[in-house]
């Protein structure tokens, strides 16, 4: 029986097709890098009447193909069942002998002159090597042109299982159309987890039919525009219009459409800290009791209770009921609870709190929150799910089984792995995607600092640290300054190029200086997708040197890619390729000088005009993580 099926494919980035029609090998751009590739001799005609062939015993591996479907426009691809493939043929297929070298992820793709052949274990192994095959098109393919395919063989599997990003939907909403889309960009880089934030102090975003009132209230608060922190809160009589949640259909929908992609969803529900909106919903379930609005954004730490009560029975009813629907809903065997940044303050001053320190026999708040943890734990456990927690779950005691997500560094994970936890690596400095991603003062306002390059050499695996406790790595997104979907993506990529193969490539392919011209090419890729991307890796980095006194006496000029040309005026005119050049040697500032402005270059690409007054920068801590590297 002949099974048709049409599958439409966007081609995304040129790689192998220049102007003249010659083919190189060094426009291989796959990210993230495959654990081999061999260049073949030859190529592959991919062309009109290419197909994929699966074998009939095998019709499951049609499915695989589905998400391809509208993503790859406008060529139109036949599924073929049959035992024999042809010439034309892309084959698709399951080892009926386990092949341990490929793991439940791994694949191998041989691309000759007589057809493609992609073979894995499980269908996770196919889906991601017909994503790498996707990868090998060029991105402004147009359905009709007959496209030679360079001949290779790859053998391909992840260093880690867990390949996560984390979307914060509280802070922000973000529909279901945008999460897809998100879903959508996840897959082609191999991600295999998407952790949605879904409650915090800004919005509760999970339909929960027991409490009804999280959503009917939790999920919404006073209009807003503005910088996060500084905005005025929700005044008495104000609508609260501005947010939104999922109905249950509606994540139904975003799990189903993440797990054809291979990609779970990870639900988080925050506590005992960062509860506002259900508080907000019911007020009984913080110490105080007191009504307050849901946040908007402004300052709110240790101001507004926003913690669970936990000498309260009825939170651990709220928790109980809560998880038990979660639980219900999501596939996921991990629910993340949180756990972090929980304002103590107001269990120190309520009498029910301290009824239960004293009947537990607790030593401080630390072990309150542990025992919070441990009992949230047994809940999530009677439901048949695993908790996982941010590092401060540890403080007071780790609950059994929980899975340690460790972002204030690395000292969280390594301490849960000598515990024999397991542990998500996900240290800010190398991992948030929520900080400055490279020269502050032309980014949209945000702090700290976490660098394309951070996140590409970031090791996931800490020294003397048992690997096996260690399951991956996440990038995390918190959106506090991301208002719209524009801005997510901007923030997330490049960095998740750099994260999915920190996450996904063995430690010896992985390359900053072979990964740059790929991600040029996947920068390609967002363009023919019409998703946003940052720049930011092309602009320079300033940095002040100071002396003991914490004087500034020297200016640092850097930038992240080797043989980027930086140029730099003091005198308020806007430098250009014809100004003093930077020679790597920090500059001495002219007298009278108050504004530096600098530009770069790098081959065909400008960097935005940096235009600092030295004051401010006399202000600024130095930045020394980039690469100062100069001809
Ligand atoms: C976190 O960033 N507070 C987990
Ligand atoms: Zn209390």
């Amino acid at each position: 029986m002949n099974l048709r099926r049409n599958i439409i494919f966007s081609l995304l980035g040129c790689l192998f097709f220049n102007c003249n029609g010659i083919y190189g090998e060094s426009s291989l751009a796959i990210i993230p890098q495959p654990v081999k590739v061999e260049r073949l001799s030859g190529f592959y005609l991919f062309s009109a009447k290419s197909y994929f062939s699966i074998s009939p015993d095998q019709n499951e591996l049609k499915e695989i193909l589905n998400p391809f479907t509208g993503l790859y426009k406008p060529h139109t691809l036949i599924v073929k069942s049959e035992n024999k493939a042809d010439k034309q043929s892309i084959r698709l297929e399951l080892l009926s002998q386990n092949d341990n070298t490929l793991g439940d992820e791994g694949y191998r793709l041989r691309i000759e002159p007589k057809g493609v052949r992609l073979e894995a274990n499980k269908e996770a192994g196919i889906f991601y090597g017909l994503q790498t095959l996707m990868q090998l098109l060029p991105a402004d393919y147009n359905g009709t042109d007959k496209i030679n395919i360079p001949c290779v063989s790859i053998l391909d599997y992840p260093r880690f299982q867990w390949r996560g990003l984390l979307l914060d939907v509280s802070r922000h909403f973000f529909s279901k159309e945008f999460l897809k889309r998100y879903i959508d960009q996840m897959a082609k880089y191999k991600y295999n987890i998407l952790q949605l934030h879904l409650t915090d102090d800004q919005g509760w975003r999970i339909q929960i039919d027991a409490l009804p009132a999280l959503t009917e209230k939790g999920a919404w608060r006073a209009e807003r525009v503005g910088r996060f922190f500084r905005i005025e809160p929700q005044q008495s009589g104000e609508p609260a219009t501005e947010g939104g949640f999922y109905t249950k259909a509606d994540m139904r929908e975003i799990i189903e459409y993440a797990k054809q992609r291979k990609v779970l969803i990870l639900p988080e529900i925050e506590m005992p800290g960062h509860s506002l909106a259900a508080i907000v919903a019911y007020p009984g379930l913080s110490c105080t009791g007191e009504q307050y609005r849901v946040n908007v954004g402004n300052n709110f730490y240790g101001k507004e209770d926003n913690a669970l009560c936990v000498g309260n029975e009825a939170v651990f009813e709220y928790v109980d009921k809560v998880l038990e629907e979660v639980a219900d809903l999501f596939p996921s065997p991990y629910i993340h609870i949180g756990g972090d940044e929980c304002f103590k303050g107001f269990w120190q001053e309520c009498p029910k709190c301290q009824k239960r320190i004293e009947e537990e026999g607790l030593k401080n708040l630390h072990e309150l929150q542990s025992y919070f943890i441990k009992r949230v734990q047994k809940i999530a456990q009677s439901k048949g799910k695993q908790i996982i927690g941010w590092d401060e779950i540890l403080e007071g005691g780790l609950a059994p089984g929980a899975i340690v997500t460790s972002w204030r560094g690395i000292n969280g994970g390594i301490a849960a792995a000598r515990k024999n936890h397991q542990v998500i690596m996900s240290p800010m400095d190398y991992c948030y995607l929520d900080l400055y991603q490279g020269e502050p003062s032309v980014e949209p306002k945000t702090y700290s600092m976490c660098l394309l390059s951070d996140c590409y050499n970031y090791e996931p695996v800490p020294e003397n640290v048992d690997p096996y406790y260690i399951l991956g790595g996440q990038g995390n997104l918190w959106t506090e300054s991301v208002p719209a979907g524009r801005h997510a993506e901007y923030m997330t990529w490049p960095r998740a190029f750099a994260l999915a193969e920190t996450f996904w490539s063995a430690k010896d392919v992985r390359d900053w200086k072979s990964f740059i011209p790929r991600m040029e090419q996947h920068m390609k890729r967002l363009d023919a997708s019409g998703v946003n991307y940052a720049k930011s890796v092309y602009n320079v980095i300033v940095s002040p040197v100071k002396d003991a006194e914490g004087k500034m006496t020297h200016i640092e000029l850097g930038a992240e890619i080797e043989g980027t040309e930086i140029y730099y005026t003091f005198d308020e005119t806007d430098p250009d390729r014809y100004s003093k050049r930077y020679e790597g040697i920090p500059l001495s500032i002219p007298k009278s000088a108050e504004t530096i402005r600098c530009i770069t270059y790098y081959k065909d690409k400008i960097g935005k005009v940096v235009s600092l007054s030295l004051d401010e920068l006399a202000k600024r801590r130095p930045i020394h993580r980039y690469n100062i590297v100069f001809d």
